[in-house]
């Protein structure tokens, strides 16, 4: 059975399906991998480090989705890539489902099997397999690297013999696994950290990390079941905007990662609020390609406005793609060997596994997800 990883052809990204480590593991299951010449260069792995662990390297696209049983690929493959695509064949990949319906809909008359990973049942047996939370986590920390590298402030207290330097304040909106990371990496550069989230028991995870948490009062619960927020009243919204507001006059970088699955992304900071924030503030927003928490804010885009610079990126984890990458190859084999027919060198996808039920989009063509 052959496993291919092609060349992700999608703008800014960087990342790659399968480490030369990971070839490895896939060959030591008596798979074969094929892998598009090149499809490693922007993480840092080499033709020949791919070659070296055992993988056969394709010179075009084409080539390597043909034999292929399986393909893994960091993003879902784009509209010019599914002329490579045959009937039959299987797709593993962030297909970011809950806010592409419509695309997956294009999928069907291709007869493929999918799995999405995003899709990832919160579980803990899932959790080696949750490419949501590797990536966030590494997005979350690379906010902060890049935030105070743009800043014109350094980042700790310092005391010098000319004197004292304070902190530099740092808010983070949304306190999930990105947020979360954010805060730590912050706190571990010496900044005065707050946060706030929707969800009221990630006031005690905020707290932990030395942070301080910003309350909006509610006696609404926007928790969903799955674990996920759920979109706020608009009483909450007006409560929340006015403790922004309160803070931003006393904040050097903030780093919005707000979202609510299937849905946009919350609206936190309008362009007014900017203006509260002190000359020479610098914003992430991470969800940018999601709405945007930021009003203004466009992915992979930075601009600045009277002196405040404002950054969207919602594909952060690209930025350091060895870690990301290491992490997100790991994940798939996760998910893949769990599904492993020992002594076969085949998978028996359990269609009643809760981690193949709810990340298998596609089964021979036909969509098992409503969108939702
Ligand atoms: P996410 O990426 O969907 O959202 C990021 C954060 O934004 C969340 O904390 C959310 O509450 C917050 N948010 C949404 N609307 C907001 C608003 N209007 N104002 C302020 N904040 C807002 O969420 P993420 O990071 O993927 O985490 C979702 C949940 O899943 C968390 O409870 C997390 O602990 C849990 N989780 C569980 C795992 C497991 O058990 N395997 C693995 C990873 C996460």
């Amino acid at each position: 059975m052959i496993i291919a990883v092609p060349k992700e052809i999608t703008p800014f990204e960087t990342r790659v399906a399968a480490t030369p480590n990971i070839v490895k593991k896939y060959i030591a299951l008596g798979l074969k991998v094929h892998i598009e010449s090149g499809a490693g260069i922007a993480s840092g792995f080499s033709d020949n480090e791919y070659k070296s662990a055992g993988a056969e390297i394709k010179k075009s696209a084409a080539e390597v989705y043909k034999q292929a049983s399986i393909i893994i690929k960091i993003k879902a493959p784009t509209p010019s890539e599914y002329r490579f695509l045959q009937k039959g064949q299987i797709i593993i990949a962030d297909f970011d489902a809950f806010n592409n319906f419509q695309r997956l809909k294009e999928f069907t008359n291709l007869g493929l099997t999918a799995f999405a990973l995003d899709l990832m049942p919160r579980i803990s047996r899932a959790q080696s397999m949750d490419i949501l939370s590797s990536q966030n986590s590494l997005a979350g920390y690379r906010a902060v690297i890049k935030a105070v590298e743009m800043s014109s402030k350094a980042a700790p207290m310092m005391m010098t013999a000319a004197g004292t330097i304070p902190p530099i304040k740092v808010l983070v909106l949304g306190a999930g696994v990105a947020g979360l990371q954010a805060i730590a990496t912050a706190k571990r550069l010496g900044a005065q950290v707050f946060a706030s989230d929707v969800r009221p028991a990630v006031r005690e995870q905020v707290e932990s990390l030395g942070a301080k948490f910003l309350e909006i009062k509610s006696e609404e619960n926007f928790e969903a079941s799955t674990g996920y927020a759920k979109q706020t009243s608009e009483d909450y919204n007006r409560r929340q905007q006015e403790a922004i507001l309160a803070q931003l006059p006393k904040t050097d970088i903030v780093i919005t990662t707000a979202l609510i699955p299937g849905k946009k992304a919350p609206r936190l900071i309008s362009s007014q609020m900017l203006k509260a924030i002190p000359s020479g503030g610098v914003v992430i927003d991470m969800a940018a390609a999601h709405g945007g928490n930021v009003e203004g804010s466009k992915d992979h885009t930075i601009t600045d406005t009277d002196g405040i610079t404002i950054c969207g990126n919602s594909n952060l984890a690209a930025e350091i793609p060895l870690s990301a990458s290491f992490l997100f190859a790991q994940n798939i084999y996760n998910f893949l060997n769990s599904q492993f027919k020992k002594g076969k060198a085949d998978f028996a996808f359990d269609f009643t596994d809760e981690i193949i039920v709810k990340t298998c989009i596609l089964k021979d063509g036909k969509l098992l997800t409503q969108g939702e």
